[in-house]
């Protein structure tokens, strides 16, 4: 191809464009764009074809090309304006159309340790408990003395403690503590009984995380103190409990054991609501209570004489049952989650589904 055929195929493409242009529109504008200027348009193509010429008709011929170009540029967006342009109900031209939905944006949700201590409050509300907190740094009076656990007994063991080296403005020592069970003292020491308390929270242990550990975890401990209050207050509260939570199929079983802050003490075991598993009766099959059918879900007992005295109560007067449960425990059996780390990693895909 020599120059003058260069340009006359530049005249023509240059024609071909505005005789097209007047019949253009919304729907077929990007592939008109597309046709000319694309990577394989009618000027892209012409203009690669200018590498066999030389460097002066280059310079004059690139010239042309470009402003070609240019004005085929100008004129698109023009025409793309006059598309894409809407007018509002009030007659008023304006570039966005209102009435297209918005960005969908996805709400927050509750953690499931959230919603499963939510759930188990709102229980213990019906039946007429408050909600207590208390501190996550204790000293060694609170978790451990008051409870009746005193030094060097070997159930302190059976916590495996984070101590620090600081000691509070009683000489204590100061400690994370390593259950809820601190808090029927600091609600006892400050209210007068009866009382129905629970108290969810934090809980710290020098513990490896697994499947089914963490250092970091959560439980609630619930304790009422009344006249008269026995281990069948105790049983009625927890299967009330258990079957408001569960479902009226759960059943618990109450294992004589040793707290040493109740007494009598019992571990508590819920009927396995995962049995028989779904889709298989046969047994050996079951991942939750190994075929045991019940599962352990928490502590209680009836509180120890040595503690109500401890906070100043009367022991002949009143009496109490108190119980400690895991969150964590609850929060896998409600959502049929098998590895508790799941409930930390914060994996939105995860939390997402919960
Ligand atoms: N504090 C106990 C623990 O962390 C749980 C517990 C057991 C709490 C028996 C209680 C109870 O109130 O009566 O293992």
């Amino acid at each position: 191809m020599n120059s003058a055929e260069w340009k006359e195929k530049l005249l023509s493409i240059r024609k071909g464009f505005f005789d097209s242009a007047v019949k253009s529109n919304a729907s077929n504008i990007n592939a008109f764009e597309t046709e000319y200027l694309g990577r394989k348009g009618f000027l892209t193509l012409l203009l690669r074809d200018l590498k066999d010429f030389s460097l002066e008709e280059k310079k004059l011929l690139g010239h042309l090309g470009n402003t070609l170009k240019s004005e085929i540029a100008n004129k698109l967006s023009e025409l793309k304006n006059k598309f894409g342009s809407v007018s509002s109900p009030s007659g008023i031209k304006n570039d966005f159309d209102l009435t297209l939905p918005a960005y969908p944006y996805s709400k927050g949700s509750l953690h499931p340790i959230t919603q499963t201590i939510n759930k188990i409050t709102e229980i213990f509300l019906k039946l007429g408990f408050s909600v207590a907190e208390g501190p996550f740094i204790e000293n060694e009076y609170y978790n451990f003395e008051a409870l009746n656990i005193p030094e060097d007994h070997s159930s302190r063991d059976m916590h495996d403690t984070f101590y620090s080296d600081i000691k509070d403005s009683k000489n204590k020592d100061l400690l994370l503590r390593t259950h809820t069970s601190p808090v029927q003292i600091r609600t006892m020491e400050k209210l007068k009984p009866p009382l129905r308390i629970i108290s969810p929270g934090r809980v710290f242990r020098r513990d490896a995380i697994d499947a089914s550990h963490s250092f970091v975890f959560y439980q609630i401990e619930g304790f009422y103190v009344d006249r008269n209050v026995s281990m069948a207050d105790l049983k009625w509260t927890l299967e009330t409990f258990i079957k408001e939570l569960f479902g009226e199929k759960a059943k618990l079983r109450f294992r004589p054991s040793y707290f040493p802050f109740v007494e009598p003490g019992a571990e508590v075991d819920m009927s396995c609501v995962f049995c028989p598993p779904i889709g298989n009766d046969k047994k050996g099959k079951c991942p939750v209570c190994k075929d045991t059918g019940w599962i352990e879900v928490l502590g209680a007992g009836v509180i120890h004489p040595k503690v109500l005295k401890s906070c100043g109560y009367d022991s002949d007067k009143w009496s109490g049952f108190a119980f400690g449960a895991g969150i964590e425990r609850f929060a896998m059996l409600l959502f049929g989650i098998k590895d508790m780390r799941v409930l930390y990693e914060n994996d939105l895909r995860i939390l997402k589904q919960l």
